[in-house]
């Protein structure tokens, strides 16, 4: 009996090793990313994109083209340059496997900045609400915006074989940003154009209640 349960221990301890020790390098590689993307990738600055829940495959593919400057952003260029394969891959790995978690605004510390939409009452935010659902859920004919559910999936967890990122509970902030970005071709790492056709039809008002729907999905 005593060799059994030794045998299983044993066993159980190879199991488990590998495991966590790419548990801690991942966590050993994102040490230089908690001060803006959070602990566990749940940043509370809504600048700092939520990187927790995110496909590995949307993620590795970021830090590559911030590496190759075909996303464009000095920060991240620098945070990225350093990285080996193998950093982003077992960072890629610790952050999907993570959750995303929703993040109570800091109250009434937003001083000025251009989102319109948090100082709304609370009818015109469920409206604006209600108008990004349906802009996810079925595009605007008339504008020919697509469906975003179409890539983003219904649920807007994203779509992890094909790298087509996950969007629920992310900051609306960073969405509007990145949204607008697309727009004006500042972001330009689309395969395809994807996502630069999509968002130059797009009127700031869907922007901006697409964006206040996606932060809301729990
Ligand atoms: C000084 C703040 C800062 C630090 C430190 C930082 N980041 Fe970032 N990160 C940003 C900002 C700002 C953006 C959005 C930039 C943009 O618009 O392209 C971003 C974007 C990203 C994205 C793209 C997310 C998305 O949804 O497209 C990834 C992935 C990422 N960072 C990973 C990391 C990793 C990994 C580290 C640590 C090695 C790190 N970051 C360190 C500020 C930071
Ligand atoms: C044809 C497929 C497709 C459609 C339709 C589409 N997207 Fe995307 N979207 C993508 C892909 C692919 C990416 C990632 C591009 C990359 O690899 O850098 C992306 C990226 C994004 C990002 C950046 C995420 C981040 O973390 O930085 C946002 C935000 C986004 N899409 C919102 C939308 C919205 C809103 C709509 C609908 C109005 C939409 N998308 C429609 C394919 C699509």
């Amino acid at each position: 009996m005593r060799k059994l349960v030794a045998c299983f221990l044993a066993v159980l301890m190879l199991l488990i090793s590998p495991l966590t020790s790419l548990a801690e390098s991942g966590e050993k590689a994102v040490a230089s990313c908690v001060a803006c993307h959070g602990v566990k990738g749940n940043s509370q600055a809504p600048i700092f994109p939520k990187l927790a829940g995110q496909n590995k495959k949307y993620l590795s593919k970021q830090l590559y083209d911030y590496q190759l400057n075909n996303r464009k952003n000095p920060t991240m260029q620098g945070m990225a340059a350093a990285l080996s394969e193998k950093d982003i891959e077992a960072i890629a790995s610790y952050y999907a496997a993570q959750t995303i978690q929703q993040i109570a605004p800091p109250a009434a510390d937003d001083e000025d900045d251009d989102e319109e939409s948090e100082a709304d009452s609370p009818i015109n935010h469920a409206e604006q609400i209600k108008m990004g659902e349906m802009l996810y859920t079925s595009g605007n004919l008339e504008t020919q915006v697509p469906a975003c559910g179409a890539c983003h999936a219904p649920d807007a967890r994203g779509n992890s074989l094909a790298g087509f990122p996950a969007l629920r509970s992310q900051h609306v902030t960073y969405l509007v940003s990145t949204l607008k970005q697309y727009r004006e071709g500042e972001r330009q790492n689309d395969a395809a154009a994807m996502m630069r056709k999509t968002a130059k039809r797009m009127s700031s008002e869907e922007i901006n209640a697409v964006s206040a729907y996606l932060a809301d999905l729990k």
